[in-house]
């Protein structure tokens, strides 16, 4: 209690002093040098704005920026419709690159960073400050600054070796998986070819650690809409193989890392099949999908199912969890989300766990009339927190991959409230006709309503206990305070 009293005085100091500091450089802003070659937006004045207290570059600064975030999506061959690579580029986007950046579409993070958990594996969002030199670079008419200056791009890794979790985990996937290729006839038919590959490679039981999902070629990516897999594994005695899904792939959906404790079971004479959504171009194109997996050592202390999925949908009550159906009297197998023409509609559903639990990932699904979603709890002491709102960017599916020590630890008893928003109006800019009624349903124009979340279970309770009050330890350990010379 000492500890943490002297501790808050000391942030409170630095606080103090970082601020001061602050107010000295606006003081500073009024006479802020041009520099040569600047030539400022028309209407834009140079002290304007946030930041807008120091001269920006894209040599000094937004060139790192637009290196780390935006060009492992947006260079050429990439998947982002512009490259953004070299100042030419850069300079021609810039108010549109402004745009999306002070807005938080780009680089896609759709998630309301004001409530909520913040600490992500994945987080790939800019930090304000970012944000801010980004945009008063625009604001100062997009300088080059030094051309000696300017950062050299990183060497791109070949599609081969370009898996995203290689540097989580300091190595190459130790399997990959590979789906038989298909020829997607240019046609103009959208294809779902059933494909499956036997894993005959597995020799032996191994946990999965960590699983990325992706087209298999740079040209597969050009038909490619979006894929889910699935395994067929035989039970513990061999027989009654059970089909479950593994990983989905979509626009920002690329896999997922389980907690370091925790692995997805995979026995030898598993089957696992694809179930691809293909577009076709204007020439017949050769696709495949790549599983890529990392496996644990030995055998982690819990198992996990991988996702599971939860309606959010008002008759239906009961979200979708494994076991605990939604009611046939009502909707059969399917939600009976009924959205009328011109209105703003919010449903919601609520699920008590039996069992305690562990959140390590969590995304929505939805199509283009929703807004928002919201998933809260009430703990069993009747404590609330709203867990995370995602903001529903249509093209975006994202999987969003707790930090381990942030992952929400919900006891048996806690109520799960899952929330979502849509807004069937002409207010909402992806709506293709707000004269619609939109129902349930797969294809675009229909809507989709449901959380999946990739969940721990905890059948012996005493498991659990250990992990809150190693949670509860940790948080209690004084905060470092930074090194202040203080
Ligand atoms: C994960 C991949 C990814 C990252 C990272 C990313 N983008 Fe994008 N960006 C896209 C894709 C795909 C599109 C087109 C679809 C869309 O707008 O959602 C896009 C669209 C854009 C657009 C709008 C283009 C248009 O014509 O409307 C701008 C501007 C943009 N991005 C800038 C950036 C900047 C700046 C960054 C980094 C700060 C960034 N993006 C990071 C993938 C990405």
């Amino acid at each position: 209690m000492t500890n943490e009293g002297s501790n808050i005085l000391l942030r409170v100091a630095v606080g103090l002093v970082l601020g001061a500091g602050c107010m000295a450089s606006g003081a500073r802003a009024s006479s802020a040098q041009v520099g040569p070659g600047v030539v400022p937006l028309p209407g834009v004045s140079w002290t304007e704005g946030s930041g807008g207290d120091r001269t920006v570059t894209y040599a000094d600064g937004v060139a790192e920026i637009l290196l780390e975030n935006c060009l492992n999506c947006h260079r050429e061959g990439s998947i982002a419709p512009m490259s953004l690579e070299g100042y030419e580029r850069a300079r021609s986007y810039a108010s549109l690159i402004r745009a999306k950046v002070e807005s938080r579409q780009m680089p896609p993070w759709p998630l309301d960073k004001g409530v909520g958990i913040q600490r992500f594996k994945n987080d790939i969002s800019l930090t304000d400050e970012e944000i801010e030199t980004i945009v008063s670079w625009v604001d100062q008419g997009a300088p080059l600054g030094d051309p000696a200056a300017v950062p050299e791009p990183p060497a791109w890794p070949d599609w081969e070796d370009a898996w995203k979790y290689t540097d989580v985990f300091d190595r190459s996937p130790d399997m990959v998986i590979r789906s038989p290729a298909y020829t997607v006839v240019a046609n103009g038919m959208d294809q779902y070819p059933p494909l499956e590959v036997a894993l005959d490679e597995l020799v032996e039981e191994r946990w999965i650690r960590a699983i990325e999902i992706r087209p298999g070629t740079p040209e597969t990516r050009a038909v490619f809409h979006h894929a889910n897999s699935y395994v067929l594994m035989p039970g513990e005695d061999g027989d009654n193989p059970d089909r479950a899904e593994l990983a989905a792939s979509a626009m920002g959906l690329e896999g997922y890392i389980y907690p370091e404790d925790t692995g997805r079971l995979l026995r030898p004479g598993s089957t696992v099949s694809f179930g691809m959504h293909l577009v076709p171009t204007v020439r017949d194109v050769e696709a495949v999908l790549e599983l890529g997996v990392w496996f644990h050592e030995s055998r982690p202390e819990f198992e996990t199912p991988g996702e599971v999925h939860f309606r959010i949908s008002q008759t239906t009550g009961f979200g979708g969890f494994p076991g605990h159906s939604t009611d046939p009297q009502i909707s059969g197998s399917w939600p009976d989300l009924i959205l009328p023409p011109n209105r703003v509609v919010t449903y919601r559903s609520t699920y008590v766990l039996d069992k305690p639990a562990r959140i390590y990932s969590l995304r929505g699904h939805f199509h283009l009339r929703a807004k928002s979603a919201v998933l809260e709890v009430v703990y069993p002491d009747g404590r609330y927190e709203l867990i995370n709102k995602l903001d529903w960017a249509h093209r975006w599916h994202v999987s969003f991959l707790y930090e381990d020590d942030a992952m929400p630890l919900l006891p048996r008893g806690t109520t799960v409230i899952a929330t979502a928003v849509f807004d069937n109006t002409a207010d909402n800019p992806s709506n293709p006709d707000p004269d619609q009624w939109v129902m349930w349903g797969s294809r675009t124009v229909d809507e989709m309503s449901h959380f999946r979340y990739g969940v721990t279970w905890f059948d012996d309770e005493a498991d659990f206990e250990r992990l809150v009050r190693e949670r509860e330890r940790a948080s209690d350990e004084p905060e470092p305070v930074a090194a202040s010379g203080l």
